[in-house]
């Protein structure tokens, strides 16, 4: 089957299978920074946005994203313009192999707009859906602390 997306803010039309789930369609066509993880819907690496809404694309049909706006995290920042959620979580050494990072960067990105000043007690619930396995998680804490900061200052 054929569909169209709206990715990043651009339009695609992709052909997959009517059962291709929406991660496998993204990395097909080079949406690489959609990691695979699990593919059970645990570690949130192949996080994305749907219409604004943090989901894990390893769990969506493709076919039920079709006409949609999708989000990457290269939407929120790039390598030579970072967002300053990613320039947190390079300074506050939360990223190791990186991995998890794009699912972490999107989950922050999300708990950022409806919250601008969480709890520790809120990052955890916020970032309970990614894992990560390198870092132990404090320094991602730490990340999104400075994180709210820097956002604060860039309004
Ligand atoms: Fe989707 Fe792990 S790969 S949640
Ligand atoms: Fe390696 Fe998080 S930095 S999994």
């Amino acid at each position: 089957m054929k569909a169209n997306f709206i990715i990043n803010g651009k339009a695609f039309e992709f052909e997959f299978a009517p059962h291709a789930k929406l991660l496998d369609v993204l990395r097909e066509n080079g949406f690489t920074e959609v990691k695979c993880g699990c593919r059970e819907g645990f570690c949130g690496a192949c996080s994305v946005l749907l219409d604004g809404r943090l989901v894990n694309s390893c769990k969506i049909y493709a076919a039920s994203a079709k006409d949609r706006e999708i989000t990457t995290v290269k939407k929120i920042g790039t390598l030579h313009e970072p967002h300053p959620i990613q320039e947190a979580f390079v300074e506050a050494g939360a990223v190791q192999c990186g991995y998890c990072t794009p699912g972490m960067v999107l989950a922050t990105y999300t708990l950022l707009e409806r919250n601008p000043n969480p709890t520790d007690e809120e990052i955890k619930e916020a970032l309970d859906g990614n894992f990560c396995r390198c870092t132990g998680y404090v320094k991602i804490i730490d990340a999104v602390k400075l994180a709210a900061e820097k956002v604060k200052e860039n309004d």
